[in-house]
């Protein structure tokens, strides 16, 4: 038995795999219709946001989808970035629009305190940041950094790929605008499919600002179609949304998405603990630390890494970047299993004594 601890794709239980071998339907039946009827209206209440949407392709395309519908070409976004993803954020923002960018080096994560004067100083309109930064397990504070850029006027876009739903969010409350997340993550679904939310505001600009510079990813049509009869503008991996489907019933069963973030925190608590008292240094500063995945410092991390592999087939994953064969990351996320977790940490203490 292989063990898959990589921060996304997570191991996917039998149940969810099973979904996606029902026979196949058409996007335009009555059929669709229930499916995905039923999946966005959960997503629309699990995210407490206005509409949302689901995508066929993976986080990235989430991210694209938010921002080339909210950024217009003559605007300007500010993005904060601490890691790959944040880069990646900044990346995406300059094919549509123009970016302010501020970095932090890895480990350090972004609270109001460190934001407050850049988004003053700041004359974009629109404001975007990764909630969890994968690349160093950092978890930003995201509710107080939305709801300041948003009490200034700003549109806010959050790229949430890593974090929900292991992480507390409620997009009323943290005032996003654009939401974005992915299903291979803490949904615990195999990769595939693009999550979106949007508030009022969102919606507005949608519906307001003239040509978007995109035909799959138009909001404006999957809003359209959705209103029309909860169908998608292109033909979706209609599996995919029974695998969804399946999963947030997994979710609801073990009591909903409050309680699988709980989950997902106490996990980390486990692994941090376990880590540190193996004598191994957390790559994330005190009160940063992700809910969803854990990263260390560790000497021959790439020789580790493989020995994980090579001799119990658990694969874990380096870090990257400024980081790179400097440290490694154990996820916990979606529908991962305490044994296994227990067998990874074992395995690990065992090889770096
Ligand atoms: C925070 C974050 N954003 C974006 C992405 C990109 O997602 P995808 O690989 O699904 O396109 C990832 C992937 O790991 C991520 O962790």
């Amino acid at each position: 038995m292989s063990i898959l601890l990589s921060p996304g794709p997570v191991r996917v239980p039998e149940e969810i795999l099973l979904a996606q071998a029902k026979p196949m339907i058409t996007h335009r039946s009555a059929a669709f219709t229930k499916l995905y009827g039923d999946i966005g209206t959960r997503l629309k209440n699990y995210l407490n946001s206005k509409e949302a949407y689901v995508l066929t392709g993976s986080g990235t395309l989430a991210n694209e989808t938010n921002i080339l519908n909210c950024c217009t070409p003559d605007e300007k976004m500010l993005c904060f970035s601490n890691g790959e993803f944040g880069n990646r954020l900044i990346e995406i923002g300059e094919v549509y629009t123009n970016v302010e960018h501020h970095s932090l080096p890895a480990g350090k994560g972004w609270n109001l305190e460190r934001a407050k004067e850049l988004l003053d100083n700041s004359n974009a309109q629109v404001f975007g940041m990764v909630y969890n930064e994968t690349g160093y397990g950092v978890m930003n504070h995201a509710k107080e950094i939305f709801q300041y850029a948003k009490g200034k006027g700003m549109l806010t876009i959050i790229d949430s790929v890593s974090a929900w739903p292991a992480m507390p969010y409620d997009q009323e409350e943290f005032k996003v605008d654009f939401f974005g997340a992915a299903s291979q993550k803490a949904l615990g679904c195999p990769p595939g499919l693009g999550i979106i939310g949007l508030s009022k505001d969102a919606v507005e600009q949608i519906e307001s600002r003239g040509k978007i510079p995109s035909v799959y990813s138009d909001l404006r049509k999957h809003r359209k179609r959705w209103l029309k009869n909860q169908q998608t503008p292109n033909t979706p991996a209609i599996s995919l949304f029974q695998a969804l489907q399946k999963s947030f019933n997994l979710i609801d069963a073990e009591g909903g998405i409050p309680a699988w973030a709980e989950k997902h925190k106490k996990a980390s608590e486990y692994v941090r603990k376990r880590v540190t008292e193996m004598g191994l240094k957390l790559i994330p500063e005190p009160g940063f630390e992700s809910h969803s995945l854990t990263a260390f410092y560790a000497d021959n991390a790439n020789e580790v890494k493989k020995k994980m592999l090579t001799e119990r087939k658990i694969t874990i994953v380096g870090c990257k970047g400024e980081l790179n064969g400097k440290g490694l990351r154990i996820a916990h996320m979606g529908n991962f299993l305490k044994e296994d977790l227990d067998l990874c940490l074992d395995t690990l203490q065992r090889i770096i004594k």
